[in-house]
């Protein structure tokens, strides 16, 4: 493990060390300006769990970091949370942003180069897969999750299993949306026809490799933090019916 931060660690030294965090706490809502104040501060001053965002800074730092012993039962809801805020960040935020250069960069009247236009027919395909990908997590799993685990906490009786969804399904389903960013990488650095504003397309390569990361960090998230939770719920649930009937 090459970086473990703790709560008593200043927050803002944390970021001076890895500015890429940044953009990750500004999905709880924490921005620039915090003094001094540790991670514990920050995180209570925001009505946040520190160890929860202690777990995501982590395994954002260190791809070998394995969160999933860290998250007990009670964090799913927050865990959920989290990666909906993730999700729209990537919607409201970072998506418009890099159309929004990709469309300075057609636009630019000193290029002027038509031949431009496949780099965002390219990236609107993309904003279609990614969308529907977090569109069926949101509609679907996610949904499925929460009932799951509801049903769990609950005293009730009447307990079931849902027959039709599984987290096997979803797991089984779950495709990795940032292959296709490497595709227009590679485009854009080997491919694109000149002339073109080489400091859009720097920008954008830039932002591309950015996004990319952040969406294999989140599918990381999904795969090993949610998915064999949501397994032992299934499991615990089967052994409750199964004692009922
Ligand atoms: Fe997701
Ligand atoms: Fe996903």
């Amino acid at each position: 493990m090459i970086n473990n931060y703790q709560k008593k660690r200043k927050l803002g030294d944390v970021i001076l060390a890895n500015p890429q965090l940044l953009r990750l706490i500004y999905r709880f809502g924490i921005s620039p300006g915090f003094g001094d104040a540790t991670i514990e501060e920050v995180c209570h001053k925001h009505e946040i769990d520190p160890e929860f965002i202690l777990v995501i800074i982590n395994s954002f730092l260190d791809n070998d970091f394995s969160p999933s012993n860290m998250l007990d039962k009670s964090n799913l809801n927050q865990l959920i949370s989290y990666l909906r805020k993730t999700h729209e960040y990537y919607l409201t935020v970072e998506i418009p942003f890099i159309e929004s250069m990709i469309d300075d960069l057609c636009a630019d009247p000193i290029s002027e180069n038509p031949d431009l236009v496949v780099v965002k027919r390219f990236f609107s395909a993309y904003k279609k897969e990614l969308t529907e990908h977090i569109n069926k997590e949101e509609k679907k799993a996610f949904p499925y999750i929460l009932l799951l685990e509801e049903q769990l906490n609950s005293k009730s009786q009447s307990i079931k299993m849902a027959d039709s969804y599984s987290i096997l399904a979803y797991e089984d389903e779950h495709d990795n949306v940032e292959e296709k960013l490497f595709d227009l990488k590679n485009i854009m650095i080997k491919y694109l026809p000149e002339p073109f504003n080489h400091e859009i397309v720097n920008r954008i390569i830039t932002e591309l490799f950015w996004l990319e990361k952040d969406l294999h960090d989140h599918a990381r998230i999904e795969d090993n933090v949610l998915v064999p939770k949501v397994k032992e719920l299934e499991s615990r649930l089967k052994t409750i019916t199964r004692k009922a009937t």
